[in-house]
């Protein structure tokens, strides 16, 4: 089968990354009879210098054409000081907006092969660790098209005050709320929703329109917390957790702490899904897939950055957009087996090595190692 994928490079290491993930999925295609087409698109600081804005509308345009989107990342110094609806990260909210991507799935897995790059003490590790992982497996679900991000925001009159609003909708809670349902039922079957439901009135409709849905998923286990509790829990314990899902301020926030906790930023992949079915000719939702690391413009185009969060995400467009399931696993497989073989990439170098097998390489020839790896050449 063929399918359209849109590429957004972006800055920093983006265009470094993904360049390894295409390497990957074409390696796929070959080896599991599929044609991935890209269409390379402008979004971002890179666009900004081009045609003056982050997100030009022939990019919109262009992605909403596509099966799927995969990004590497947006941003750099040289486009800070611009206003804020000017700036590289404009791009994103654009893109997930414009594709209508409301549910963003953040993986966040304490590796064994990477263990000791944890920051957290073994003890912590050790309690409710979930059988069959490595200290904690948890799925964050994060809200990505509503709440503060996308509310009516401003400043007085008078310049003294300025406001932001978080608004939710029932069906902007409750479609997320059923992709975080859908995620627990195929991992531990639990589902926590985290909120400020003793302050915030949006917290509450989240809370009621949860405690609704609960029932309809009764062999899930649906269980409630305070977002600053489980700032705390996720350092304290972070193996009690499966699902997590809030809404996209709080997710944003937790979302980071759960990445810094796997000791591996350059290792975490995410997805943005939307409804099934809304590109033509689609057999999963429309999706944005990208790793969390940012554009990190000092290690730019020198072969350093760490690829596996680029490939992983490709790994999960297949999974999600496509359900291509065999070959996302095929994929996964294949970076497992480039880290037990002790391969690292500086940022998770010197963090866990086992068998002594440990050896720093870049870029290109982690991405070619994982290749082979899918290959069987490995
Ligand atoms: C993220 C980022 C973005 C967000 C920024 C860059 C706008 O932090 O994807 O988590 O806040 O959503
Ligand atoms: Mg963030």
């Amino acid at each position: 089968m063929n399918y359209s994928i849109a590429l957004v490079p972006g800055d920093g290491i983006g265009p470094d990354v993904v360049a390894q993930a295409t390497e990957v999925l074409d390696a796929a295609g070959d080896k599991f009879g599929h044609v991935f087409n890209y269409v390379e698109l402008e979004a971002g600081g890179c666009a900004i210098d081009h045609t003056g804005e982050p997100l030009p509308p022939e990019t919109l345009e262009a992605a909403k054409q596509c099966d799927a989107l995969l990004l590497g990342a947006v941003g750099g110094p040289k486009w800070e000081t611009l206003p804020g609806n000017l700036r590289p990260e404009r791009a994103l909210l654009g893109l997930r907006a414009g594709l209508g991507v409301y549910a963003n799935l953040r993986p966040a897995a304490l590796l064994p092969q990477l263990w000791s790059a944890c920051p957290l003490k073994d003890e912590v590790l050790a309690a409710d660790n979930p059988p069959g992982t490595g200290g904690f497996d948890l799925l964050i679900v994060r809200e990505l098209t509503g709440g503060i991000y996308f509310g009516k925001r401003g400043r007085s009159d008078d310049g003294n005050s300025a406001f932001d609003t978080e608004t939710y909708s029932k069906v902007e809670i409750e479609r997320v709320l059923r992709i975080a349902y859908a995620a627990a039922e195929v991992r531990r079957k639990k589902l926590c929703m985290v909120d400020k439901a003793n302050v915030l009135e949006s917290s509450r409709l989240w809370r009621e329109l949860t405690q609704a849905l609960s029932r309809e998923y009764p062999h899930i286990e649906t269980s409630y917390m305070y977002v600053d509790n489980c700032a705390m829990q996720l350092v304290r314990s972070p193996g009690q957790f499966d699902v997590i899902v809030t809404s996209n301020l709080f997710g944003d926030i937790l979302s980071d702490e759960a990445s810094v906790i796997t000791g591996s930023i350059g290792m975490l992949a995410s997805a943005s899904l939307g409804d099934p079915a809304s590109a033509p000719g689609q057999k999963g939702p429309r999706g944005i897939y990208e790793p969390i690391h940012g554009s990190a413009p000092d290690i730019a185009g020198r072969d350093i950055a760490n690829p596996l969060a680029a490939i992983l995400s490709a790994a999960m467009m297949l999974r999600y957009s496509f359900g291509l399931e065999t070959e996302a696993l095929a994929i996964e497989a294949a970076v497992n087996a480039v880290l037990d073989a002790g391969l690292r990439t500086a940022d998770i170098a010197g963090r866990g090595d086992p068998g002594g097998t440990e050896r720093i390489v870049g870029t290109r020839e982690m991405g070619a190692a994982v290749l082979k790896a899918l290959l069987g050449e490995g």
